[in-house]
């Protein structure tokens, strides 16, 4: 996704803290950038292809989401009717493109994907939604990037099924409506937040995707291992699974390497050891941090004592911009425990301390388990 880019090389920070781990080590040129960051790298969406489930039973986790679905889809297949316009929201590389397929696919219609950026001009959307076929999903990646005479146009077709075109210009302006077929609007963003409240109204279903859990992973590893024709074992795929940010993209591009790896080594199987030598050699850490991660938890305990610290002086000390460090790393670093917000900024918590190698301040020590 080009917006959200943790591609960037970290600059210098203002300060360097004194570095007594392996804490805040510049990311080695190669490692961070390919391995863990969740969104697809350019040649990298034409080869996820090949493993993206098709159908609804194959796509692993996502339980609240699958139940929603699950029923929006039963509903409209007995009455009849097409599905209700959809939002999908949440980090990049959780599944969002692949659920929009996988419901054209359960729906037996087709689906016609673009993104935001495509849809500069009114006549690409319009093009786009006279040709739609009733039933057909229209599938728009980072929709919050619209711009407004696009949504403007999306109104009442998501609403009426029903194009507005204006014709002429000054006095002599006419309005003419077109009717479309009756369509289903995914829509997809990394930030729901910035989406319009008229456009987010028009939603009938709203639905976050949060991240996996490292059992959802290691089945999405098994599978996705199936398919590569990989012999790995389940200790293997877990070790695979618990290094990938929560997140099956990461997950099946580690596996690729763990492959790799056992393939030139010539191991006939991926075991919990090969997985975790591999993997260790390309730098991912146990826990799936990346140097950013690293950085963002040991700034907030070297230099500001475990927090809270602002946003924006994390966001100076990495390099990175406040929006990604919102959107993309905190959320992982959230769900892992390591890191927790206040209305006074962010903290550290006992157990980042423990990961790095820091030992935890005495009152936050009574917390730990
Ligand atoms: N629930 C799932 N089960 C199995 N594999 C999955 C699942 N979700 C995603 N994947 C795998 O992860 C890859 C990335 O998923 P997808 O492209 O749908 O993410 P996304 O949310 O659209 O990401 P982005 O925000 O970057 O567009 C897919 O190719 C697919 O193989
Ligand atoms: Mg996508």
């Amino acid at each position: 996704m080009a917006i959200i880019s943790s591609k960037k090389q970290p600059q210098e920070p203002n300060r360097q803290p004194k570095q007594p781990r392996e804490v805040a080590k510049a990311p080695p040129s190669d490692s961070k950038d390919n391995l863990l960051q969740p969104e697809a790298a350019v040649d990298e969406t034409k080869q996820e292809e090949s493993i993206r489930p098709q159908r609804f039973a194959d796509y692993i986790g996502q339980k609240d989401l699958k139940d929603v679905l699950d029923i929006a889809i039963k509903a409209a297949k007995s009455r009849g009717e097409v599905l209700d316009h959809l939002l999908l929201y949440g980090p990049p590389g959780l599944g969002k493109t692949t659920m929009a397929m996988i419901l054209a696919s359960e729906m037996g219609v087709s689906c016609k994907i673009t993104s935001a950026p495509a849809l500069e001009r009114p006549r690409d959307i319009v093009g786009l939604l006279v040709n739609l076929k009733p039933g057909d999903i229209l599938f728009i990646d980072e929709i919050h990037r619209l711009s407004r005479m696009t949504e403007e146009i999306l109104y009442p077709a998501m609403e009426d099924y029903r194009l507005d075109i204006t014709i002429g210009k000054g006095s002599s302006t006419k309005t003419r409506s077109i009717p479309l077929s009756k369509f289903t609007l995914v829509g997809a963003t990394t930030r729901a937040g910035a989406l319009t409240s008229p456009l987010r109204d028009r939603f009938g279903l709203i639905q976050k995707l949060r991240f996996y859990e490292v059992d959802e992973l290691s089945k999405i590893v098994l599978r996705s291992a199936q398919l590569l024709q990989t012999n790995i074992t389940e200790d293997g795929a877990t070790e695979v699974a618990r290094r990938s940010r929560g997140t099956p993209r990461i997950a099946n591009r580690l596996l690729k390497r763990v492959r790799d790896y056992a393939e030139v080594k010539s191991f006939n199987e991926v075991n919990e050891k090969v997985a975790a030598e591999a993997l260790q050699l390309f730098q991912v850490d146990p826990c799936g941090l990346d140097w950013t991660d690293r950085r963002m938890l040991s700034v907030i305990i070297e230099q500001f004592n475990g927090g809270p610290v602002g946003l924006e002086t994390i966001a100076a000390a990495t390099g990175e911009d406040t929006q990604t460090i919102e959107e993309v790393y905190e959320p992982y670093l959230m769900q892992i425990g390591y890191l927790s917000r206040t209305t006074r900024g962010r903290v550290a918590t006992p157990t980042a301390y423990k990961h790095l190698g820091f030992k935890p301040p005495n009152e936050q020590l009574s917390l730990l388990p």
